[in-house]
């Protein structure tokens, strides 16, 4: 019997994307337990599914956490290995401009909420995590906690844009209202950035005349139900790896990105 890689999968919607994923573990497509689903808010749709399955979830609720920040300042403490310079020197969510009290604020809230999560999904407890519509960016914090090995990223994210076009919460809509002529969606690794990690697929489906807000986001789900197990099975196989490129640019200086590359299946 093959090998399975375990997966947790965090939602914070619907949670097509996490059908998918689970259809795909059962049907045997993929060589993928999923070991749990978690979630920011008790009310994600998507907790439904995995429940349907017998799958395990968490739920660590974001809003609540960051209205006690807000307004019970000392109620919940930050864990006791968050290193706030570090974090802020990684994290690169916000522009170097922004407002020193605002982002610190935000990065610790969210890591008291980060650090509920690995309390209750434990970083040797899974292979691979995937983002299915998880709409929280992850700090520095969790993602190195994740991420011990930092040539081998196993965070994955699915982006309904054809990144590094329209990043943010967005993409069907900023694509649409654009004028695009093509839509698509991204698989791509997490960083300490928004939507902007090393690439590991992507889909492109043309825009039609008579295409409406709807019929794009829905066309481009179907294309994303695709594009997510077979990225997921990239990663089961062993065939991603990333590397650090650097391009000298025509007019001079040199562009440096870490980026995938797709090892050939093996025989
Ligand atoms: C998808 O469009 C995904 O690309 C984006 O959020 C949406 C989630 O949909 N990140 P669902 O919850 O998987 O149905």
């Amino acid at each position: 019997m093959k090998k399975k890689i375990r997966i947790g999968a965090l939602i914070s919607g619907g949670g097509t994307n996490l059908q998918a994923i689970i259809d795909a573990s059962r049907s045997g497509s993929i060589d993928a337990d999923i070991a749990f689903v978690g979630a920011d808010t008790p009310a994600a749709k998507g907790l439904e599914r995995a429940r349907q399955h017998g799958i395990p979830d968490v739920v660590v609720d974001y809003a609540a956490v960051i209205r006690a920040c807000r307004h019970e300042p000392g109620r919940l403490l930050p864990p006791e290995d968050f290193r706030l310079e570090d974090v802020r020197g990684k994290q690169a969510i916000f522009p170097p401009s922004a407002d020193r009290t605002t982002v610190d604020a935000f990065l610790t809230c969210r890591a008291i909420a980060e650090a509920l999560l690995l309390k209750a999904m434990p970083p040797d407890s899974f292979d691979l995590l995937v983002l299915a519509g998880f709409m929280r960016n992850l700090t520095p914090y969790f993602i190195d906690r994740v991420n011990t090995d930092r040539a081998r990223p196993r965070i994955m994210n699915i982006h309904p844009a054809l990144l590094p076009a329209f990043p943010g919460t967005d993409g069907y809509g900023d694509t649409f209202r654009y004028g695009c002529k093509v839509a698509g969606c991204t698989v791509h690794f997490v960083d300490y950035g928004e939507d902007s990690g090393p690439i590991i697929g992507q889909r492109a489906f043309r825009i039609r005349e008579d295409d409406t807000l709807d019929s794009l986001r829905r066309r481009g789900l179907e294309q994303e139900w695709q594009l997510y197990p077979e990225c997921i099975q990239l990663f089961a196989e062993g065939r991603l790896t990333t590397v650090r490129m650097r391009f000298e640019r025509p007019g001079g200086g040199a562009f440096e990105r870490t980026v995938v590359k797709v090892l050939p299946k093996k025989r």
